[in-house]
Parts: structure tokens; sequence; C-alpha cells
């Protein structure tokens, strides 16, 4: 009888294509991917924990199923991912849901389908979370989900310690995947009719330090290089390892999308510091004019927190001056979590929730307000998309451009993988609306 497999991820593209990793596990177990939660015979869920409410909504979600699991009791349940990794959590989740039948971290991902296979020969509970790095091992085959994309690791972990975040504790340090594996990887996905790279790492920019012969434009330059038409992007950049040679090379590549995610985080220089992001305001004003001289209409994007400890009213303008300075095309904004382990955990001055609720809120309206402004300048224009998708309440196909920007378009043939031009009719917020032409 056929098995089915159904995977709820949270968290980053990391976690998109780890889970992606777990489903080539389990079809070569000979497990189906089925979109009815319900209907599976496994449950994976594939967590984060970022910020508190990351972890809460998985946990609620895990909560749920304990009813369905005493209905469904040849149902198996696991759950791995970055909550699982942090200090204490696996033996509170065990406590909280008996019910999971498999608990696994962020450094033995690749054993789950011995951790499966084990589970279906004992009775207890297999809960496994191993402290040391994650080896990197190549020849796994991803289930991938996300054609015409294709997610690659290029690091795991991360060595940097921003004083707010646990990725550093849940992903151990940074390791760089070889250059020829990679290059390999990316030859057979072109091969195989992939259109769009996405390069994965914490910190991209820092791949190869000290293990390998190739910089990180070096080794962008050199997969752009690889024949056949396809879009090369890259996330996330850390502003610090941010390089001239960088900029250089997103500019004399047009296989390299002119997108840059460069989060900044704060606009305040006290706060840049207390977070240990190692750059100041000015650093960052700097590489984005170097980028720009480079490649004038390239597109950037960016992260910001605000409420961080000690955060003061002053700090705060900071940030929403230098959101207007650099213009960004479109930004992803959060509220301050205290996240226990980290240094900022330990902060006095936390702020209070009204203070960053109000905060936010302006500085939503602010890059919602860039966002519009940008979308404006696209109408009468024709962009290129690369179709991802059909929408099937709009009735449109949608995709990308090359800056990021999403367009939906029409189209009596199915399109997904193609590129396709359009001319923009209607910006609506960040979406666009197009004709094809
Ligand atoms: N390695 C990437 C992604 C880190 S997580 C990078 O350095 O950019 C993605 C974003 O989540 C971060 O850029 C940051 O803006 C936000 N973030 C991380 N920890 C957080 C915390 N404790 N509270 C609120 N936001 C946080
Ligand atoms: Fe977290 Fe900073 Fe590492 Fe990004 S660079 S994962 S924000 S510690
Ligand atoms: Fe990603 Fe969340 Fe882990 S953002 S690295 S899945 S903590």
């Amino acid at each position: 009888m056929q098995k089915f497999y159904h995977i709820v991820t949270y968290g980053c593209q990391m976690n998109v294509h780890e889970s992606e990793k777990i489903a080539g596990n389990l079809v070569e177990l000979g497990y189906e991917n089925t979109d009815d939660m319900y209907g599976a015979d496994i449950v994976v869920f594939n967590t984060c924990c970022i910020r508190e409410n990351a972890e809460n909504h998985a946990f609620g979600n895990i909560g749920m199923l304990k009813k369905l699991k005493s209905q469904k009791k040849d149902m198996l349940i696991a759950v791995g991912g970055c909550l699982t990794q942090q200090l204490g959590k696996a033996e509170n989740l065990h406590e909280k849901f008996p019910f999971v039948d498999i608990i696994f971290g962020t450094h033995n991902l690749y054993k789950f389908k011995e951790l499966v296979l084990l589970k279906e020969k004992q009775k207890k509970a297999v809960m496994e979370i191993v402290d040391g790095d994650m080896q990197i091992r190549e020849g796994d085959k991803p289930f991938r989900t996300s054609y015409p994309n294709a997610w690659v690791n290029i690091t795991y972990g991360c060595n940097n310690f921003c004083s707010y975040c646990i990725v550093p504790y849940v992903r151990g340090r940074e390791r760089s995947r070889k250059s020829e594996d990679i290059m390999a990887e990316v030859r057979e996905l072109i091969s195989q009719g992939y259109k769009e790279i996405t390069l994965l790492g914490q910190n991209v920019n820092s791949y190869g330090n000290g293990s390998d012969a190739l910089s990180f434009p070096q080794l962008l330059k050199a997969i752009a290089e690889i024949d056949g038409k396809f879009r090369l992007r890259f996330m996330t950049s850390h502003p610090k390892d941010f390089s001239e040679e960088l900029a250089k090379v997103i500019s004399e590549n047009p296989k390299i999308c002119k997108c840059v995610h460069l989060p900044v985080q704060s606009g305040s220089n006290a706060v840049l510091k207390a977070m240990n992001r190692k750059y100041t305001r000015e650093d960052y004003i700097d590489k984005v004019k170097t980028l720009k001289k480079y490649a004038p209409d390239c597109a950037l994007t960016t992260d910001l927190i605000v409420g961080f400890p000690g955060e003061t009213e002053n700090d705060f303008n900071a940030t929403l001056e230098l959101v207007k300075t650099v213009g960004y095309s479109s930004a992803f904004t959060f509220v301050y979590s205290k996240r226990e382990g980290t240094v900022a955990a330990k902060m006095e001055n936390q702020i209070p929730e009204d203070v960053s609720k109000r905060r936010i809120m302006e500085l939503v309206e602010l890059v919602n307000s860039l966002t519009r402004e940008h979308s404006a300048k696209y109408i009468g224009k024709t962009v290129e998309i690369l179709c991802e998708d059909f929408d099937k309440k709009k009735n449109m196909y949608l995709g990308r451009d090359e800056y990021g920007r999403m367009g939906y378009f029409e189209s009596n043939t199915d399109v997904i993988g193609e590129f396709v031009n359009i001319k923009i009719t209607k910006a609506n917020g960040v979406s666009l609306i197009g004709e094809r032409i």
C-alpha cells in the first residue's frame, strides 16, 4: 500500500531546502507527498526559532495533532529543525508532547532516513540531537519543490554571533561546501531545466573562509559562466563582508540578478554596535554607493529590527532616515524578540511592547510607501518575468523579474518555467499586473 508524507516548514529558505532533503529521504523509503496532513502516514515539522512567535506557532500546531494521533495510532510524527536544536528544547518537547515519535536536530538531518527506520522497529520515541557541527555530506538527492528555482547550499552555520540572534547556536560554525561540488550541482540542475539558482548561506559573502581556494565573488563568477539561460541569486549577504569585487562581479555578469538582499537591521551606530554587526551606518551607506556605482539599477532589499534593547527614539529615527536614504525596493521588518542564550537577552533596557509596536507600525508604513513608489515606476514598462506558478484564485500566471518584483499575467498556454515579457499595466502594492507581449 502506498504510504504518504506531509511536511510542514517554518522559517527561512535554508529550512525550505532542508525540507526538500527530508522529502528526498522519504521518497527513498517509498513515501509519496500529500498536501493533506490528515491523510499522511508521516507528518514532519521542520521548525524555526528565530523569534518567539515562530516557536509558539510550531508548538501550537504540533499540539493540535494530539487528537489525530490518538485516532490514527500508526501515523508517525517527526519534529526537527532549529527549535529542537536549542538547549533543552528537545526534552521539553518530548515531555509536553509524548506522542511525537521522532525528534531530531539540525546536525543530524542527513540521518533522517535511519531515524525513521529505527522508529518503525521500536515502540519508544526516537530522540537524537547531535551537538557537534554537521559534517558536510555530498550526494543527497533532495526532492525539489520549487521549480523553476533550485536552492543550492554554499555554506552552513554562522560565526557572526549578532547579539540578538539564535542561529549560531542552533546551526553551528560556518562551513563551506567545496566549489567543485557546488559547480557540479548547479551544472546538473541547469541540464535538468532549472532556470533560477539561489545560493544559500547565512552569510554567503564569507564563503570559503580558510577552506576553499575560491572567494565568494570568484565562486559567483564561475557559476555565472556556466552555459545556459538561467538567473543567479544569492542570500544572505552580510554588509561587513560585502566587497567592491562582489559589486563588480554582479555588474559584469548578466545572469546575476541585479537585486541584493543586504540586511542592515538598524540605522543607529549605537544599536549596530550593541547588535555586534561590525559595521557603522556610514560603512553601510558606502557599500550601497559602491554597489550602485557598478550596478546603478541594482535593487536593494533589507531586514530591519525595531525595539532592540536600549533603542532610543533617536536611534529609531536614524533607522527611518537610513531606509529613506537607501530607498529599498522592499524590506522585512521585525520586532526584536528575546532569545534565551543570546547576549542581547541579558541586556538591560528591554523595550516595552507598546513602544516597539508603535515603532514597527511607523516603519512598516514607510517601507510600504517605498514599495508602492517602486511599483508605480513600472507602469508602462516591459519586463522579463520567469514564470513560477499559476494562481487559481486570480486565474493568472505569476513570476518575478530580475529585481525580485512579482508580476501577474494571463496566458492561454502553460508557461511555468519560461521567460516571458509582460507590459505592466497596473501596480498593486508589492505586485505588478501586466499583459503578455
Ligand atoms: N543570516 C541571515 C538571516 C538571519 S535571520 C542574515 O544575517 O541576514 C533573518 C532575519 O531575522 C535577520 O536578518 C534579522 O533581521 C531577524 N532576526 C534575527 N534574530 C531576531 C530576533 N531575535 N528578533 C527579531 N528579529 C530577528
Ligand atoms: Fe544571525 Fe547575524 Fe548570523 Fe545572520 S549573520 S544568522 S543575523 S548571527
Ligand atoms: Fe532559518 Fe529559523 Fe533556523 S530563520 S536558520 S529556520 S532559526
